[in-house]
C-alpha cells in the first residue's frame, strides 16, 4: 500500500509515546511506554537520560512495526517532530556523549536554597547589563523577567544547571573543562537519534531556561554572566520548523527531523490556537494553559509567565503566549494509584469520585514540589484539610479532581486580568481529559465551558503539523492556517458550569484559605 504520514515523538514527564500521523490527523499507529521516575529524596524528582532514549526507541520500533504490518513501508513516514517535557535538565560530556547525572525534572525542588541565593545575590549586588550598568532590588528582578518572561523560580532548567555545576563533581568538572553539554530533552533526544551530530535546542525550551533574551531568541550573555554558565555548554537556538537534520540510526534512519517544540507549545498548536487570544489547558503530569499573545510578549502582574508559543521558521517572527503551569494534576492520580493504593488504574478515580456529589469538605492542596503560578511557593507543602470520620476514599478522590480545578480558576482570573479579555471557554487535552466527571468539576468550579476535542493527542499532533509544515508535506503552512483546515475536524464534547455562582464562590474561598495553610511550611 502507500500512503505518506508524520511521526510524532512525544517524550512526557512519565511516559512516551510515538504516533503516526495520516494528512487529517488520523491515528494510523502508536506506540507508548511509561519510563522510570527516581525520588531520591523529599522533593526531588530524577530520570535516567539513557532509560529516556531507549523509551523513544522503543516506541519508535513497535509503532513502526504497526504501519509495516498494516502494509505501508517505513518510508512512507516523509519526517518526524519531537516533542519534550520542557524544563527537564541533562548534562552529558562532550567528549564521550554520555549523561555526566540523573537529569533533574522540571518538578523537582531541590534548587530552593539556590533560588534563595540567586534572589538575595540580585537584589543586593544587582544585574550587570554591561557598559558599567548595573541594576539592583525591585528594578534587577523586574529587568530579569524583562528579559526572560519568567520568574526566578525551582521551575526553570537554568537554575537546575546552575545547581548540577554546585553540587554534582562530573558536572563541575566538565563544566570547568568545556567538556560540559547541556540540553533540555529535546536537544538530548536530537543529539542521540543524530549520532551526536547536532546539539540544538528549540526556542520554546529554551524560553524557559532563564538564559535566553525572549526578545533576541539568543542566549544572554548578562544572563549567563548572572548563572555563572559558560557559553560553551549551551546548544544552538532553532525554530520550532525545520529541517534540522535526519536521524542517522534504527528503524527511521534516514529520514528527516523537521519539528522540534515543548509539549505545551506543542497542544497549542496542535489545537490550532494559531490567532491572538485563543488559549488551551493540556492536563497532563501537571496543568498548563497558554493564552496565544500574538508576536508580543505580554507581561504578567499577576504571576504568570511570557514564553515563546513557537516559531514556525527560522526567518519567522516568534508567536508568544502567557502560561500558568501548574505542577501537579495527573501526578496527584498517579500518587494515588502508586502510593496510596486508592485506586487500581488511573481511569478508576473517576469512577470514585463520581459515586460522591461533593469532596465532603475535604480540600487537597496538592503542593508536593511546591506551588508554581500564581502562588510560587517552593516551600509550600501538600495537604488535606476538612478530613473528619465521614470521609472515605471517594471524598478524597473528588478532592484530587477540584484541586487541579481551583489551580486552573485561580489561573484563569490572572490571565483574564493580564490579557485583559474575558475566557468563557477553553480547549483542554491531555490524560487527564478522557474522565467526563474531571471535565464536569473543571466547568462547575472553574466557572467556564470546557471544550474537548475528540481527538486530543494535541501534543503530539503540534509536533507532526511543525515537522510537516517544515517540508510543505500535504500543503502544510503553520504560518497560513487555512491550509490545517482539513486537519483533525472531528468534534468535541462542551462541558457547560452546572454549579450555582453562590456555591462556586464560597468552595473558592475555602480552597484559598486551604492554600494560605500549606504555604511556607518547609521553609
Ligand atoms: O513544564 C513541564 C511540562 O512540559 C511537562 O508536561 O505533559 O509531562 O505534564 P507534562
Amino acid at each position: 500500500m502507500s500512503g505518506e504520514f508524520v511521526g510524532s515523538l512525544d517524550c512526557g514527564t512519565t511516559s512516551t509515546r510515538f504516533i503516526i500521523f495520516d494528512r487529517f490527523a488520523n491515528i494510523v499507529a502508536q506506540h507508548q511506554i511509561e519510563f522510570p521516575q527516581y525520588h531520591p529524596e523529599p522533593g526531588w524528582h530524577e530520570q535516567d537520560p539513557d532509560e529516556i532514549i531507549q523509551a523513544c526507541e522503543d516506541c519508535i520500533d513497535e509503532a513502526v512495526k504497526r504501519i509495516e504490518a498494516a502494509g505501508y513501508p517505513k518510508s512512507s513516514i516523509k519526517v518526524i517532530g519531537i516533542t519534550n517535557q520542557r524544563e527537564t535538565t541533562v548534562a552529558w560530556s562532550r567528549r564521550t556523549g554520555k549523561p555526566l547525572a540523573r537529569a533533574i525534572v522540571w518538578a523537582d525542588s531541590r534548587t530552593k536554597h539556590t533560588v534563595a541565593h540567586l534572589i538575595s545575590a540580585l537584589e543586593r549586588d544587582g544585574l550587570d547589563l554591561g557598559h558599567g550598568r548595573v541594576v539592583t532590588g525591585k528594578e534587577a528582578t523586574d529587568q530579569l523577567q524583562a528579559l526572560t518572561g519568567l520568574k526566578l523560580s525551582t521551575y526553570f532548567s537554568g537554575v537546575k544547571l546552575r545547581w548540577l555545576i554546585d553540587h554534582h563533581e562530573a558536572v563541575r568538572k566538565a563544566h570547568e573543562e568545556e567538556d560540559l553539554l547541556f540540553g533540555t530533552v529535546e536537544s538530548w533526544i536530537v543529539y542521540r537519534l543524530t549520532d551526536r551530530k547536532l546539539h540544538v535546542t528549540e526556542v520554546s525550551n529554551a524560553s524557559r531556561t532563564l538564559l535566553m533574551n525572549i526578545k533576541t531568541l539568543q542566549w544572554d550573555p548578562v544572563l549567563l554572566k548572572f548563572f555563572r554558565i559558560k557559553s560553551s555548554v549551551l546548544p544552538k537556538i532553532v525554530s520550532s520548523s525545520q529541517v534540522y537534520g535526519e536521524v542517522e540510526h534504527g528503524m527511521l534512519k534516514g529520514i528527516k527531523i523537521g519539528g522540534l517544540i515543548g509539549d505545551q507549545q506543542g497542544a497549542l498548536v496542535g489545537n490550532k490556537c494559531f490567532h491572538q487570544g485563543e488559549a488551551k489547558c493540556t492536563f497532563g503530569t501537571g496543568a498548563f494553559l497558554l493564552f496565544n499573545t500574538g508576536n508580543d510578549v505580554v507581561k504578567s502582574n499577576n504571576g504568570l509567565l511570557g514564553t515563546v508559543g513557537y516559531q514556525a521558521g527560522p526567518d519567522v517572527s516568534p508567536v508568544y503566549a502567557l502560561e500558568g503551569s501548574i505542577a501537579v494534576a495527573g501526578s496527584a492520580i498517579k500518587w494515588l494509584r502508586d502510593s496510596m493504593y486508592m485506586i487500581k488504574s488511573s481511569a478508576d478515580i473517576n469512577t470514585l469520585a463520581a459515586s460522591v456529589d461533593t469532596a465532603g469538605g475535604v480540600y487537597f492542596v496538592t503542593a508536593f514540589s511546591g506551588l508554581l503560578a500564581p502562588y510560587w511557593d517552593p516551600a509550600a507543602t501538600g495537604m488535606l484539610i476538612g478530613i473528619s470520620e465521614y470521609t472515605t476514599p471517594a471524598h478524597i478522590a473528588r478532592a484530587t479532581l477540584e484541586a487541579t480545578a481551583f489551580q486552573t480558576y485561580a489561573i484563569l482570573e490572572c490571565m483574564q486580568s493580564d490579557a485583559g479579555a474575558e475566557l468563557k471557554q477553553v480547549k483542554v487535552d491531555g490524560g487527564m481529559t478522557n474522565g467526563d466527571i474531571a471535565m464536569q468539576v473543571l466547568a462547575d468550579l472553574g466557572g467556564f465551558t470546557v471544550v474537548r476535542p475528540e481527538m486530543r493527542e494535541s501534543t503530539a499532533l503540534g509536533s507532526a503539523l511543525l515537522a510537516g509544515s517544515a517540508i510543505g508535506l500535504f500543503g502544510w503552512d503553520i504560518n497560513k492556517p487555512e491550509t490545517l483546515a482539513e486537519v483533525n475536524t472531528k468534534g468535541h464534547t462542551d462541558f457547560v458550569p452546572r454549579l450555582n455562582v453562590t456555591e462556586r464562590k464560597k468552595r473558592w474561598a475555602r480552597w484559598q484559605r486551604a492554600v494560605e495553610r500549606s504555604r511556607g511550611w518547609d521553609d
